[in-house]
This record gives C-alpha cells, sequence and structure tokens, in this order.
C-alpha cells in the first residue's frame, strides 16, 4: 500500500473514484474539475495505491478566499477523501490526511478547513480523529423568483 501524488498516470483511476464519491456529478464535470486541479500549483491530491490498484484519494487546495473559522489566511482545504468500501477503517484515510498535512506544511499555511454534511456521522468522527474542531453549523437557504 503506498500514497502517491495523482499524475496524468492514475488521472482515468481518480476519475473513478471521484465519480463513486460524487454521483450526482456528471464523468464530464469531474473530468474538467480534475484536469484543473491536476494543472493547478494550489490544488493537489494523492490516491492510495494497493497492488497497483487506486482504492482513495484526497483532494486539498489552498484557498485564499475566507474559510469560515479561520484565523489565518490563505487556509489549507481538505476538498474531498475517499476511500472504497471495501478497503475502509484500515487507516487509509488517516494516511492519506498525514500526506496533506505533509503539503499543506510546503505551501506555509497555519490552518487547515474542512467541512462535512451533518448526516455524514463517519466523516465527523474522522475528522474528529484527527483532532479537527467543529466550527458553526450553517443551514443552506434557497428561494425561487420569477424573472
Ligand atoms: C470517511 C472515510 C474517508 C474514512 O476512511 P477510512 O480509510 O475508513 O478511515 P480510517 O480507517 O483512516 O479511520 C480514521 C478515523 O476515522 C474514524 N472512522 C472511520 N470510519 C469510521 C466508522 N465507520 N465508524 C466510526 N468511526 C470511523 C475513526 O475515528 C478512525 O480512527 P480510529 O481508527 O483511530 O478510531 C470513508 O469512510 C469514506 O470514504 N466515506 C465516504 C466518503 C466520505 O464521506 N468522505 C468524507 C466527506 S467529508
Amino acid at each position: 500500500m503506498k500514497i502517491s501524488k495523482v499524475t496524468k498516470k492514475y488521472f482515468s483511476d481518480w476519475v473513478i473514484l471521484g465519480q463513486e464519491f460524487w454521483p450526482r456529478h456528471s464523468a464530464e464535470d469531474i473530468k474538467k474539475d480534475f484536469k484543473r486541479m491536476l494543472d493547478s500549483k494550489n490544488e493537489r491530491s494523492f490516491v492510495c495505491i494497493d497492488n497497483e490498484e487506486p482504492i482513495g484519494f484526497i483532494n486539498l487546495a489552498i484557498r485564499t478566499d475566507y474559510v469560515e473559522g479561520s484565523k489565518t489566511n490563505p487556509v489549507g482545504y481538505l476538498e474531498g477523501i475517499y476511500v472504497k468500501k471495501a478497503y475502509r477503517k484500515k487507516g487509509i484515510a488517516k494516511m492519506l490526511f498525514k500526506e496533506a498535512e505533509k503539503w499543506f506544511k510546503t505551501k506555509k499555511v497555519r490552518e487547515i478547513g474542512s467541512d462535512a454534511m451533518v448526516q455524514n456521522v463517519v466523516s465527523q468522527k474522522f475528522h474528529k480523529s484527527l483532532s479537527f474542531k467543529k466550527g458553526e453549523i450553517l443551514i443552506h437557504y434557497i428561494k425561487k423568483i420569477s424573472p
């Protein structure tokens, strides 16, 4: 098992994992987003490889806009983390996050932000295990108006 920076070699596997994580997003949108990330200096992704098979990823960014709850700027941001079902609870997400912290340190950020859906209890436990502190909870609203 090893953690590797996402390069062109792993691009299509990373897209497949992305589709598993965000099934409501189109494959095209994920591809476009991931391509942009691959070319960006302020975004980085790592995959976990088991016997040549990518089984999880972490997507990271350096955010320069205000990050809720932060006291510094820019802030490292955990944009997404996913591990294939069969490989969960083996410490893979923790390994991916360790690499994330290393990369953030090279970028000289002092804080890492993240978010999770209220109903995603596992993600909350995961964040807690990594010493993330809970910020304020925000409810999003939307109201349609006629043109
Ligand atoms: C969240 C997720 C990435 C965790 O991956 P993982 O490789 O299973 O996590 P790890 O084995 O490294 O566990 C790290 C910590 O998270 C917590 N955790 C992980 N899975 C858990 C579970 N099923 N129940 C309770 N706590 C859990 C534990 O605190 C664990 O630390 P510990 O083993 O020392 O107690 C994985 O469950 C996943 O891909 N879920 C679907 C996608 C998702 O929700 N991503 C997060 C969105 S913000």
